[in-house]
This record gives structure tokens, sequence and C-alpha cells, in this order.
């Protein structure tokens, strides 16, 4: 592999994805294809962004033909897809958005690299199209064992069950889900249909640096310190599988380079929170690292209405991965969660800028031609 674009490496993830792999691998040429939507940052790349091996370009993945002269320019031998709209709650509103860019932009991205690929002599040999996607297509677990742990830091408590498994029938429940469903399935489609070589990964929760505060962690960290409302859904019993993003990064980097062809893995922490119990985790951290008395800010919690169709609980089970490919989680969760924390609580400035509006600013001045 020589020449690899990584889409939406602008965002939560793929930032961290990009910056394992610049890092990580000096031979390779990557390629990092942003839209820089609402979600997109450059400044989660500013430490690796004057790199030899590392180049930004500003494109929409639903632009067919910019996305083909890229990967004919640049002889491009694997892609890793993870630009997406990313938020439920945005989804509910907006379900269009999310249907152009996760369905209509995922395809358009696969037949680009198919009509290039096609194009070549060795056709796919030494390609690979590697498609991130979410838990959250398998739709909702049920919760059996609703009595839970007490909100201290502790091990992982089990809420049910049942697990999503590779082999999980799709169920989406989401406009979210429903996109990411549909793009999956287009995806494995282009490898039965075309002989592609696409790999798919479904993750849980992400946390951890960089992430656009209007998800739970980055959102909750930046009120408590300003001592602000944190609405809750429902009752705070929805129940979510955590993990570090670095540790997300890492499966990706295996799974990329050993993963089968054609195969589909799914990555989790074996790490299940209930949001109300994660929340006062986020509240007790932020409390003693701002020197604050523990647990003082548990009074900015503010239940509100649920969110229509929520699932109940999420929980993957990534046994596959672990016994195939030996990718383990290398945080635990109560090491994760502090060193996310102090990274809000040390970079203001970064989430100043997002929550001020700055960043957008700067990128309009920058890249005002396309
Ligand atoms: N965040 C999670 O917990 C989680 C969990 C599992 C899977 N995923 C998946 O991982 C991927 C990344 O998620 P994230 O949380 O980093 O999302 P994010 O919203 O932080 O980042 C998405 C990035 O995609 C870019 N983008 C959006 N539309 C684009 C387009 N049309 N063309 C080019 N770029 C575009 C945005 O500018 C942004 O930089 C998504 O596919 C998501 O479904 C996320």
């Amino acid at each position: 592999m020589k020449t690899i674009i990584i889409t939406g490496g602008a965002g939560f993830i793929g930032s961290h994805v990009v910056r394992l792999f610049v890092n990580k691998y000096p031979d390779y040429d990557i390629i990092n294809v942003d839209k820089l939507t609402y979600a997109g940052n450059l400044a989660n790349l500013r430490d690796i962004e004057g790199k030899p091996n590392y180049r930004f370009v500003k494109a929409d993945i639903c632009d067919f033909d910019f996305m083909f002269d890229l990967m004919k320019t640049h002889r491009v031998d694997g892609i890793i897809h993870l630009a997406a709209e990313s938020h439920v709650d945005r989804s509910i509103k907006d379900p269009f958005t999310f249907a152009r860019t996760n369905v209509m932009g995922t395809l358009s991205l696969l037949q680009a690299a198919k009509t290039y690929w096609e194009s070549l002599p060795e056709r796919y040999e030494g390609k690979k199209f590697y498609h991130i996607s979410t838990d959250e297509v398998y739709g909702a677990l049920e919760l059996t064992h609703p009595e839970g742990k007490p909100s201290e830091i502790s091990a992982h408590e089990v809420y049910g069950d049942e697990f999503f498994h590779e082999y999980t029938k799709y169920n989406p429940h989401s406009p979210y889900s429903a996109s990411k469903a549909s793009s999956d399935h287009f995806v494995r489609a282009f490898h039965d249909t075309y002989g592609m070589p696409t790999i798919v990964t479904n993750c849980s929760n992400n946390y951890g640096p960089y992430q656009f505060p209007e998800k739970l962690i980055p959102l909750f960290i930046n009120n408590i310190r300003h001592r602000k409302p944190l609405p809750v859904y429902g009752k705070g019993e929805n129940v979510r599988d955590w993990l570090y993003v670095v540790d997300h990064a890492r499966a990706i980097d295996v799974i990329f380079h050993n993963g089968k062809i054609a195969d589909t893995y799914n990555i989790g922490g074996f790490n299940e929170w209930k949001n109300i119990d994660i929340i006062k985790v986020v509240i007790n951290t932020v409390d003693r690292l701002l020197g604050r008395k523990e647990g003082e800010d548990l009074d900015l919690i503010t239940y509100v209405t649920d969110r229509q169709g929520h699932d109940m609980r999420y929980a993957i089970d990534s046994t596959k991965l672990k016994n195939e490919l030996g990718w383990e989680p290398s945080l635990q969760f109560e090491e994760g969660i502090e060193k996310t924390v102090r990274w809000y609580l040390d970079n203001q400035e970064w989430m100043d800028n997002i929550t001020s509006g700055e960043y957008e600013k700067y990128y309009e001045s920058m890249y005002a031609d396309r």
C-alpha cells in the first residue's frame, strides 16, 4: 500500500486515524479528504499538518468526478471511509442530509473507486475499500438487568443477556442508523457484484479528545465547567458501550492491514454504561480536576423529554476481532475518561473556537475557492 485516502479525516475519529497512519507509516502517502462540514475541524490535526506524507484536500465525497480524478492522479490503492453525518439528533431533524452524505456519498465513492481500479491492468489487486460503520445498524437490545451498578468508576456492568454479533440482523431505527445500514449494504454489494475488495467494521460509541461538543461527553464537560444545565434524555437509563477513540483507530489499523476481504468485524470495549452513570462519572471527574468538591455539580443534571425512537441498549461482542486479529482495547475506562476530561479542560481554546464559531471563519478564508 502506498497511497491511501482517508475520508472524514478532519472529524473526531478520522483525525485520530489520520494521525496514527501518518506517524506510523512514513512510507505511505495519506490524503485526508474532508468537506469540512460543521463537524470537520483542521485544528484536530495541527500536530501533523506539516508532515511530508500528509496532505489535506477539501472535497465532498458526493462529487464523483472530483473523487475519481483524485484517485487517478494520486494512484490511490486504499480508501478508509469515515466521512459521514454522524449525529442522531440532527438526523431526526434533517434525514435528507444523512441520506445524501451517508448513502449517496458512499455509493459515489464506491463507484469512483470501481471505475478507477477497473481501468488498471492489475484491477483490484492490492486495493482495499474499508468502510467504517456503527453498532447502531443492529437496532436495540433489551435491558434485562435494570439494577445496574452505582455511579462510581468501577468494572463494567453487563445490562443484558444479548450482544451484537457480526451476524446480527440489521434493524436500524433512526434516520442516522438507517443511512449507515444502507451504506454498509452498498459496500458489501460492491464486493459481491463487482469483486471489489471491501471490509466493513461496526463500532460502539467512541469517546476521547477532539470530539465535536454536540456529543454527550465533550458537551457535558464544557457545560459542567461553565455550570450550565446537563440535559439528560428520559431517565438516563439508556445503555451504551464506550470505547476510547485511539483504540478504535488502532483497530482500524489492524483490520485495514490484516482483516479478511469481504468480512465484517465488530469493534467494542465490553464497557457498558447507563447514560446517567457515565454522566455522574464525568461530573465527579471534572469537579475533582477543577478543584471543586466532587459531586458539587450533580444538580446541573436536568431530565428532558426522551429522544424519539431512542434505542435502549447497545452492546458489542468483539470476540472475533480479538481471536482472529489479536486486537483488544489498550485502555481501561477509568484511565480513558480521566485522560479525556483532562484533555478538554487543558484545551479550552479548541473548545472555545468551536463554540464561538471561530474555526468556520478560518476555513471560509482559507478554502474560499472550493
Ligand atoms: N462517533 C462514534 O461514536 C462512532 C461510532 C461508530 C462509528 N462511527 C462512524 O465513524 C465515522 C466517523 O465518525 P465521527 O464521530 O468521527 O464523525 P464526525 O461527525 O466527527 O466527523 C465526520 C467528518 O466527515 C466530514 N464529512 C461530512 N460530510 C462529508 C462529505 N459529504 N464529504 C466529505 N467529508 C464529509 C465532516 O466534515 C467531518 O470531518 C462515521 O462514519 C460514523 O458513522 C462513529
